[in-house]
């Protein structure tokens, strides 16, 4: 295969900790990715060093300053990797956590009246969320259909629910369960359409690391991930928020700047990570789509990856050579089918009449690392309507190989 991500992969895995063997069980194939993906190097560098640095933001000593311009600095770089020049960027607790605040702040300071819309193809983060402060500020809560076929939500789905009365309404960028991307900028669209004014929160923790983002030309009022799932580290989430959803009633100090998101004393060395993030990032945009840009290299980067993935998602599907893909291995059935061009580098499926912890638990005795996902608070939305009880969920990402790919359809052939 030729490809610029498979021309240099090498150099990529040797970017990131724990690629080919895991520290309590040895060598295995890491197809976890969307419970959290591979940490940077650099990740774990940054983040020992700022965990020894006692001092604290807001002090007039050099330390201090230098703590600030590297926050400072670490917004400057998510700006040009969410390719937004408005708005700000704050740390919270965990995507959901972030999710939550952004959703709270948008239903409780929206204009009174009206209704809020969500789909049942999002994470239970936003659901949970918009439901919760939908009940709270007193407003009916309108559900979306996703379509199971395609596995995900399109924009004429969201404009048949919303009218001029959408005060808030959620969006999932891309599904943990299903693997699919929406297309944003036209569900948004569908949305300001009836509703120009509408607050739109979108959950972009299982997307990011899967290609571009491209905040300014969605439209939309808030945008969250998770680090951890884009190559950084556990213990903090990442968000974006509007100036019009800021200029909203939030919560902040009394008395301190009214445009402030951030809650108490900043973890420098989250923000650091999240440079690391864009740095590797622009590392790998110069490799695959050179330019004196740096937004460019970061947009070439993401479209790389995108298209590495939907290699790798298409051998797994379809086969490699004599290995059979996982559509001819009898009774598999995959989430929105075999050639799915809106599928991200995951791939969910099931063997009926057969427990999928069972699958999981066979490969992982075959050294390779996936997940099942049950019919429980988490997947239940998208496997309810299919009526499956669980799949079997293989998600990955742009440093995992061919070779993986072989070794996970040999194992499957062996198991099935
Ligand atoms: C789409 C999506 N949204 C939200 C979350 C929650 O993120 P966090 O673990 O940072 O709270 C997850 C985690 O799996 C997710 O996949």
């Amino acid at each position: 295969m030729s490809d610029p991500i498979s021309n240099i992969l090498p150099a990529i895995r040797e970017r990131f900790a724990h690629v080919d063997s895991c520290p309590f069980t040895g060598d295995r194939v890491f197809f976890e990715n969307a419970g959290g993906a591979l940490t940077l190097k650099s990740v774990v560098e940054t983040s020992a060093k700022f965990a020894a640095i006692p001092d604290n933001q807001g002090r007039d000593n050099a330390a201090s300053h230098a703590l600030v311009d590297i926050i400072k600095q670490a917004k400057a770089d998510a700006a040009d990797l969410f390719g937004t020049q408005s708005g700000q960027f704050f740390v919270g607790e965990s995507g959901t956590e972030l999710l939550f605040r952004l959703i709270r702040t948008a239903t409780v300071g929206a204009p009174d009246g009206g209704h809020v819309v969500g789909s049942t193809f999002e994470h239970p983060a936003t659901r949970s969320a918009l439901q919760h402060w939908a009940k709270v500020s007193d407003r009916p809560y309108l559900t979306v259909d996703h379509d199971n076929e395609t596995g995900l939500v399109t924009p004429q789905a969201y404009a048949d629910v919303v009218n001029h009365n959408t005060r808030v309404a959620t969006i999932l960028h891309a599904s943990p369960v299903t693997g699919m991307g929406v297309d944003l900028a036209g569900i948004v669209a569908a949305i300001r359409a009836a509703s120009p004014d509408c607050f739109i929160i979108v959950d972009g923790v299982q997307n990011a690391a899967h290609g571009t983002l491209d905040i300014d030309s969605y439209d939309i009022d808030g945008y969250a991930i998770s680090p951890y799932k884009m190559f950084s580290r556990h213990g903090y989430g990442f968000a974006w928020v509007s100036d019009r959803l800021t200029a909203l009633d939030h919560e902040c100090l009394i008395g301190g700047p009214a445009q402030n998101w951030e809650l108490g004393t900043r973890d420098t060395g989250s923000y650091a990570t999240m440079s690391d993030v864009v740095n590797y990032l622009d590392w790998l945009g110069a490799q695959v789509a050179p330019s004196d840009n740096r937004r460019d290299r970061l947009v070439g980067a993401g479209r790389a990856i995108l298209a590495y993935e939907t290699q790798l998602t298409d051998a797994m599907i379809h086969g490699i050579g004599n290995l059979k893909g996982l559509k001819d291995i009898e009774n598999v059935e995959i989430i929105g089918g075999t050639d799915n061009p809106a599928r991200k580098g995951l791939v969910s499926f099931r063997i009926t009449g057969r427990p999928s912890a069972e699958l999981v638990t066979a490969l992982n005795e075959r050294g390779i690392r996936t997940h099942t996902r049950k019919a429980d608070h988490y997947s239940g939305g998208i496997l309810n309507p299919l009526g499956w009880s669980d799949c079997v969920r293989v998600s990955m990402c742009h440093y995992n190989s061919m070779d993986e790919i072989r070794a996970f359809l040999t194992a499957m052939q062996d198991i099935a």
